[in-house]
């Protein structure tokens, strides 16, 4: 942090809305959107560490995507609940800078692990001879520690570069957490080199991870039509549709939000864009993945029986 009298120790987050009666209603919603996303991704990690048949890259992969979803709920909707009810607006420079720090590493893995998930998809249909052999245990690991490491040399790169911003007197963000596009916006020095990497940055970690979901998908759609049976046509497509769903969500609200950061965009544009994405996500992929599928319910009836045997 740049010491000095043209900085500031604090930010004011003036939420999603200032009338009270809508904060109320705010808050009941958003308390029972994390309650159900840290419930519903909690009980797939549960189902899936307990269930050995489960312990297949696939899931091990949709485990991560949902500890990252949790993680990345947790950093931005707990502070605001918190300051709805205890009515103060105020977040601290530092806890704003972490907050920040943390919502790029998870929204970052997130792009990544979706990739990943396309790419072994990918492999399952379109070379299932040898999936085992290329899908080994060490490449696994390595495709789900990739993410964490690049996801944290990104968040490190954006910090790195937001502490040197002075912000003069403004320090009211039209947000309900720290995000980093409407926080730039705010800040009174040359913003040039952060919106640079912020682009550069956000459409390569963004077009990777999609280049590799297009590739993926055109092979997974070719060999689909290709499989002769009915009722095998459609099981490939159901595993793939909820993924499908999934990605189309995902890059839908990231690309409008984050492509065209700081251009004329509306504050409202952001903070849809940071509900959608932050919020709504985490919260749609345990249903979008578990419900259609018939392993994830066989896991989920054996995590209940064995609760209840052990209690
Ligand atoms: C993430 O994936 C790795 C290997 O692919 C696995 O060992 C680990 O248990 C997974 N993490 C979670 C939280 O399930």
């Amino acid at each position: 942090m740049r010491q000095g009298n043209q900085t500031i120790s604090e930010f004011i987050l003036l939420g999603l809305s200032s009338q009270v009666e809508m904060q109320e209603l705010l808050f009941v919603l958003f308390l029972g959107m994390y309650l159900v996303t840290v419930v519903g991704n909690g009980v797939i990690i549960l189902a899936i560490g307990f269930d050995s048949n489960l312990h297949t890259p696939m899931y091990l992969f949709l485990a991560n995507l949902s500890f990252a979803d949790v993680s990345s709920i947790s950093t931005s909707v707990p502070k605001m609940l918190v300051n709805i009810q205890t009515k103060s607006q105020s977040i601290s420079y530092k806890s704003c800078v972490t907050q920040m720090y943390f919502s790029i590493v998870f929204v970052v893995i997130d792009n990544f692990l979706l990739g990943v998930m396309a790419y072994d998809r990918f492999v399952a249909i379109c070379n299932p001879l040898h999936y085992t052999i290329i899908m080994h245990p060490r490449l696994c690991l390595l495709l789900t520690v990739i993410p964490w490491f690049l996801s944290n040399i990104v968040a490190l790169t954006h910090t790195l570069l937001f502490i040197q911003l002075i912000f003069c007197d403004r320090n009211i963000l039209p947000h309900f957490f720290c995000d980093l596009a409407p926080l730039l916006k705010l800040s009174c020095s040359d913003k040039m080199v952060n919106e640079l990497v912020l682009f550069i940055v956000g459409l390569s970690v963004i077009t990777f991870p999609f280049a590799l979901i297009l590739f993926s998908y055109i092979c997974i759609i070719r060999a689909t039509l290709r499989i002769s049976s009915k009722e095998g046509k459609w099981k490939a497509f159901s595993t793939c549709s909820s993924h499908l769903t999934v990605v189309l969500l995902f890059y839908g609200t990231i690309v409008g939000v984050y492509f065209f950061p700081l251009s004329a965009h509306p504050e409202n544009t952001d903070k849809i864009g940071a509900v959608l994405f932050t919020v709504v996500t985490p919260l749609m992929n345990p249903f979008i993945y578990s419900l259609r599928n018939k392993d994830m319910k066989g896991a989920l009836r054996k995590l209940i029986v064995k609760k209840r045997s052990s209690l």
